[in-house]
């Protein structure tokens, strides 16, 4: 990157390669690498725009916006992602959160708003860096918290987001319910599982490349790990407990028949903004 006199013209700078190689939001992205670069926020970027740039600064800036113009994902770059009202850490070790996940936050949280229980007890499986149990407990902080991933790496980053926000919840590592055998009673499980086939040609495009793919595919056209879920979460529900599932697409018809002959009740499936069919539910 050739040197540069000013932040204003280093931000030009940073957009104008970001938009050569075909970054669909280049100034957005341009603004958040180079307060990454400077430790500056956006107010202060604009406030402090005609101060000269360091050499330092641009060449931080120069090596963020070659990793993300060779496809990294922001979130990774950043090691930060927002969801919810929240910031979360993350790392290449766990799912970036999605905002089409919110739609089930908001679903168990209109499902808490009229459960009898004081503190009701929730867990999130394949929780990744904490994305849902986290942003429940930020608008309950009276829950009962758990949540289980089999990444260790995915429940340190969990832990460490806990701890940043100064969120209590109980982690667990191991194989879907099976991290919790001797924990029954439930009145909420959450679980956004893997649901993509492992055959599709999306996994080699754009930020997927860089995710686990043990937190994206799974077996069956990518029904194999909902089947798990929805088999053996019935049993570590209380009586009118509820299970909520994230799920592909075109996955509603057979996750909400799978909930059926499991023997849910009330199930039925949400769209995300989209329109797209993405969050099945049903209760015990
Ligand atoms: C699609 S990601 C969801 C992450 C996070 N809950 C979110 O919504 O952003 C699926 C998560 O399930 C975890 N996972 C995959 N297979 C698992 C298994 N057999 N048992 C427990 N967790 C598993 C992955 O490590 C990953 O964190």
């Amino acid at each position: 990157m050739p040197a540069t006199s000013t932040l204003d013209a280093l931000l030009q700078e940073l957009r104008a390669r970001l938009q050569a190689a075909g970054i669909e939001t280049p100034g957005l992205e341009a603004r958040m690498l180079l307060g990454a670069a400077t430790g500056l926020d956006t107010a202060q970027l604009i406030a402090h725009g005609t101060d000269p740039a360091t050499a330092e600064q641009a060449a931080r800036a120069d090596t963020l916006s070659q990793r993300r113009c060779a496809g990294e994902p922001m979130a990774h770059i950043l090691g930060r992602r927002a969801f919810w009202t929240l910031d979360l850490g993350v790392s290449p070790a766990c799912l970036i959160p999605r905002p089409e996940t919110e739609l089930l936050v908001e679903q168990a949280l209109a499902i808490l708003a009229t459960c009898d229980t004081e503190a009701p007890r929730v867990l999130d499986l394949g929780t990744g860096p904490g994305t849902i149990i986290l942003a429940l407990l930020s608008e309950r902080p009276g829950l009962q918290a758990f949540a289980s991933d089999h990444s260790h790496e995915a429940l340190l980053q969990a832990k460490a987001n806990a701890h940043e926000l100064g969120l209590s919840v109980h982690l667990w590592q191991g194989d879907w319910l099976g991290a919790v055998t001797r924990q029954r009673g439930f009145d909420l499980i959450a679980c956004n599982p893997p649901y993509i086939d492992p055959d599709d040609p999306h996994l080699t495009r754009g930020d997927l490349r860089f995710e686990p793919r043990t937190a994206l595919a799974a077996e069956e056209q990518g029904l194999a790990d909902l089947h798990r879920v929805i088999d053996s979460a019935r049993e570590h529900l209380n009586p009118g407990g509820w299970l909520l599932l994230e799920h592909g697409f075109d996955q509603g018809e057979p996750v909400r028949q799978r909930l059926r002959t499991t023997g849910y009740q009330a199930v039925r499936t949400l769209r995300d903004t989209a329109g797209h069919e993405r969050t099945s539910l049903g209760k015990i």
